[in-house]
This record gives C-alpha cells, structure tokens and sequence, in this order.
C-alpha cells in the first residue's frame, strides 16, 4: 500500500493505524531519515539540512534508505508506504525494486486535504519519543496532558520542521514533485482517492474498506 498525501495530511496517524488493524508494517522515510538524522549516519547529515529547509532529500539517498528497509524480513507480510514516493524516479525505482522481488502495489491511495488544514494539523502536533504514537493538541489530546496514552511516557517531543516557513516550502516541494505520483498511479490503474477532511475515525474506516477490498 502506498499512502500520498500532503505534508499533514494525516499519512503517519492513518499508517499506524492500519499497521495494527492489518499487520502491515508502516515504512516512513521521513521516521528512516529523523533516525539517519539523530544516529550522525552520512545519509543522515546529508539529509540534515535539506530536511530543515523543507526541501526533499536526494532520490539516491532515499532510496538506498528504502531498499535496505525493504529487505528486513519483517516486510515480508506486506507494507504501508508512508511518505515514499515522493517524485517520480522514486516511484520508478520502487516499481524496479518490487519487479525483483515479486511484490507490487495493491494500492496507491491519495488523502486529499486542503492546504489551510495542513498547516493547522502540523502546527499542533506533537509526539511520543516512547513509542511513537502521534498527538496533536486539539485534534487528538492525550487524556493526562504531556502524557502518552499508549506507554506513558511523557517524553513528548516536537518536529525541528513543523514551523510556517518550512511547512510553506513543504507544500511547495508536494505540489511541484510528489501530486504528479497520482497521474503516475492513475495510469497503472491502482489510485484510489479519500476524502481526508473529515475525523481521524472516519478516515480510518474508508482507508480499511479500500485496503480490504485491494487485498
Ligand atoms: P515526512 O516525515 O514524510 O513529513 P511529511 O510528508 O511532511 O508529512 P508529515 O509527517 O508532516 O504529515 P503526515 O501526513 O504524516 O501527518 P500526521 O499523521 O503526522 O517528511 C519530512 C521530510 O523528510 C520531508 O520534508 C523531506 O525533507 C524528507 N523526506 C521524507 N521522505 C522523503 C522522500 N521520499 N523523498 C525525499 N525526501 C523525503 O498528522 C499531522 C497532525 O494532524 C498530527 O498531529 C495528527 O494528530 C493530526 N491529524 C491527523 N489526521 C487528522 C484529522 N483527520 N483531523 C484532525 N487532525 C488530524
Ligand atoms: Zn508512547
């Protein structure tokens, strides 16, 4: 499964919710690149400042990234791209990476929002360096301020690029480089298009019905 969608469309919360509904496994390269970024790997100090520009980090790095993730066992049992592909030779070379192992796409499924609610979903959130779990501070609170639901931890930690000016240069590189993927997948007959205005609820159900159906 491929999720597309905008900076804040709701790509990590919807993923980490059908990771455990499915049990697929959730593959971010914007997690794998934070990770590269705060392990000092050359990839991740590379990627660093392009990162904090909100640009998008080099095809080459990114796809050696994904590959290597790719190839741990775990993924065997099926994926939720999150954040990948971002342009078009990415998605040329995930194609070339599934030929080789056999696998392909079910489907490439496009949240569609508008770009003022980007910008209000991003500003808000926050998360849980425990485990992971997304918050945001009026759309998805914890019950205990600061605290996580999920492990309780209150080490809740927020992203160097959530600020306006890197958001806008975020909606920037979307449009120009990642919203022609959805002609690609059009074309390849596996798009699907959801409404990802509504609650985190009401999403997650269609995204469940559209990954039911596709596998
Ligand atoms: P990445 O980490 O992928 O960030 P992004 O695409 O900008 O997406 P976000 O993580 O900001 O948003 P999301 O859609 O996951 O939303 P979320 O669920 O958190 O990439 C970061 C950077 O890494 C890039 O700028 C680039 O430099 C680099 N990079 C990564 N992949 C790359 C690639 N393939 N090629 C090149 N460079 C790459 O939700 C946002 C908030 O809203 C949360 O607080 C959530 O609780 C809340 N929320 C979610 N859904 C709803 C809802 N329905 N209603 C109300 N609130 C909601
Ligand atoms: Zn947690």
């Amino acid at each position: 499964m491929i999720l597309l969608g905008p900076p804040g469309a709701g790509k990590g919360t919807q993923a980490r919710m059908l990771e455990e509904e499915f049990g697929l496994v959730q593959l971010s390269t914007g997690d794998l690149l934070r990770a590269a970024v705060a392990a000092g790997t050359e990839a991740g100090k590379a990627a660093r400042a392009v990162m904090e520009a909100g640009e998008l980090v080099s095809d080459e790095i990114v796809i050696a990234i994904l590959r290597d993730r790719l190839a741990e066992p775990d993924c065997a049992r099926g994926v939720i791209l999150d954040g990948f592909p971002r342009t078009t030779v990415q998605a040329e070379a995930l194609d070339a990476l599934l030929a080789e192992t056999g696998q392909s796409i079910n489907a490439a499924i496009s949240l569609e929002v508008d770009d003022a609610a980007m910008v209000t979903r991003i500003s808000g959130r926050f998360t849980c360096g425990g485990c992971g779990e997304g918050y945001h501070d009026t759309f998805k609170a914890p019950e205990v301020a600061e605290t996580c639901d999920k492990c309780g931890s209150t080490d809740m930690k927020r992203r160097a690029d959530d600020n306006a000016e890197t958001v806008a240069s975020r909606l920037v590189a979307y449009h120009d480089q990642t919203a022609p993927l959805i002609a690609y997948y059009k074309d390849k007959d596996v798009l699907r298009s959801i409404d990802a205005m509504g609650d985190i609820d009401t999403i997650a159900a269609d995204l469940a019905t559209i990954v039911k159906q596709a596998t």
